[in-house]
Parts: structure tokens; C-alpha cells; sequence
């Protein structure tokens, strides 16, 4: 297999679509552990996908404890070139309300005690990546020509802060995290991009903004109403998808 695209899919998206006609399910191990769940390889749309729900089918994985290394290397070892990543993430100023799709552009990385290289001085030789621009410009191009063709509202960039979690956030660390520049904050944007660039990997992430961050609305942040926005909204996530699998390379 080569020049595979990948779809990661995040927390209300554990399956691609009904109509994604899958012929294999891999779940190796890697030198870095197990994968989250079996990788779903297919058709869909006339083309090769594979799918893989990062935190596993039944969302069993939280954000700190997912393998990155283990479903990014078995994503590259199947022969996936580029991944388009789905976050759930909260949104920070007016912009990025609930319910929007947005494209980020930078990240900021706030987390801490995750495995986030390759580079571990067992396996591979140590190469320091640029990340410059964290985000597969090319790729983002492609995303955004599809949302336009198909009239999808996105909102083109954006500063993704990827805090450690499981908890959310307080409202001091939104705002000093929104002092730094973040449009939105998600849990598992990193080490995801970091590990892809270092397998050279072409990587874009499509967020969805399920809240707003904690200090920013009247009232704290409800769980029930981020399951509600998830479910309500998973279907946009599914028709931009579709809309990119479709474009021409
Ligand atoms: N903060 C961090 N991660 C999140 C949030 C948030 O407000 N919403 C969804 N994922």
C-alpha cells in the first residue's frame, strides 16, 4: 500500500460513515505499544481510506493516556502518507463559537508527561524536525477548497493550545492561554502533529469547537452540552470530510 490518507477520528466520531466499505481491520503491535483500536482500512467514496478512532471504539482511551506513538507509527507502517485529524476543542473569543469548524494553523503545546517523540534513543536516530508550521499547509489548502465548494462554514486558522487534561481548564488558565495567542483548546492535538512531522508525515486537524473555554459563558462548562453539540454537529464533521475525500488530488 502507498500514499494512503488516514482519517483520526475524536471523541463523537468512532466511525467513519455506513457507507464506508472496510476490508480489513489491522491492530498491530508497534515498537511502542499497542494501537487504540483496529485500524479500519476501506473504500469509501471510490477512494482507499483507513480509519482509526484515537481514543478507541468506545471513547475507552482519555486524552493523556493514548498511545500517539503506537497509532501514529502503525498509521505510517501501513503505508499512510497524510492524516486529517478531527479535535474536539473549547473556543476562545468570537470567532470560535460552539458549533464552528475550524482549520488551525499553529498550536501551542501545554501538555506534560506524554511520550510525544520517536526519538527516545532506543529505536530510531534522532533527527530534531522543523515545526515551524506545525499544520500541513498543502493539505489545509485542500481542506479549505473543499469546504468552499461545498459551502461549508470553516473558519481558515487558528492557534490550537493542547492542554494535558483530563480536567478542563480554570479560568485563569483560559485566560492566560487566550493571552498567549490560542483560538482554542483541545486535549489531544499533541503529540499527534509532532509525531506525524517526524515520520514526515503530511498532518491537518479539523476542529470542533463543543464549548465555550471555562471562564468565558455566564455559566461553567457542561459535559451534557458538549455530548449534545458533539452529536448535533458530528454530521458536519462527516459532510467536510466527505467533501475532502471527494476533491481531485
Ligand atoms: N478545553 C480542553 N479541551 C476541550 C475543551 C476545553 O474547553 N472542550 C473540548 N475539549
Amino acid at each position: 500500500m502507498g500514499g494512503l490518507r488516514a482519517i483520526v477520528g475524536g471523541s463523537g466520531l468512532y466511525n467513519l460513515a455506513d457507507d464506508f466499505q472496510v476490508d480489513s481491520r489491522l491492530r498491530p503491535e508497534t515498537p511502542y505499544g499497542i494501537v487504540a483500536a483496529e485500524m479500519e482500512v476501506g473504500e469509501w467514496r471510490n477512494q482507499r481510506i483507513v480509519f482509526l478512532p484515537r481514543h478507541g471504539r468506545q471513547h475507552a482511551i482519555p486524552p493523556h493516556k493514548i498511545n500517539y506513538r503506537a497509532n501514529i507509527w502503525a498509521l505510517h507502517r501501513i503505508g499512510v502518507t497524510q492524516i486529517i485529524a478531527v479535535n474536539a476543542v473549547g473556543g476562545i473569543g468570537p470567532e470560535y463559537p460552539p458549533k464552528s469548524l475550524a482549520l488551525p494553523d499553529q498550536l501551542i503545546d501545554y501538555t506534560c508527561n506524554r511520550e510525544h517523540s520517536f526519538f527516545d534513543g532506543e529505536n530510531l536516530q534522532l533527527k530534531h524536525i522543523d515545526f515551524t508550521w506545525p499544520y500541513s499547509n498543502q493539505l489545509r489548502q485542500h481542506i479549505i477548497d473543499a469546504a468552499s465548494r461545498q459551502n461549508i462554514d470553516l473558519v481558515k486558522s487558528g492557534t490550537y493550545g493542547c492542554t494535558n487534561g483530563p480536567r478542563l481548564e480554570t479560568a485563569a488558565e483560559v485566560r492566560k492561554i487566550a493571552a498567549d495567542g490560542c483560538n482554542m483548546i483541545g486535549m489531544t492535538g499533541m503529540p499527534e502533529a509532532a509525531l506525524a512531522r517526524e515520520l514526515g508525515l503530511e498532518y491537518a486537524a479539523i476542529a470542533l469547537v463543543v464549548n465555550w473555554c471555562a471562564g468565558l459563558s455566564e455559566v461553567e462548562v457542561s459535559m451534557d452540552e458538549i455530548r449534545c453539540i458533539l452529536e448535533q454537529e458530528v454530521s458536519r464533521v462527516r459532510q467536510l470530510i466527505s467533501a475532502i475525500v471527494d476533491e481531485a488530488e
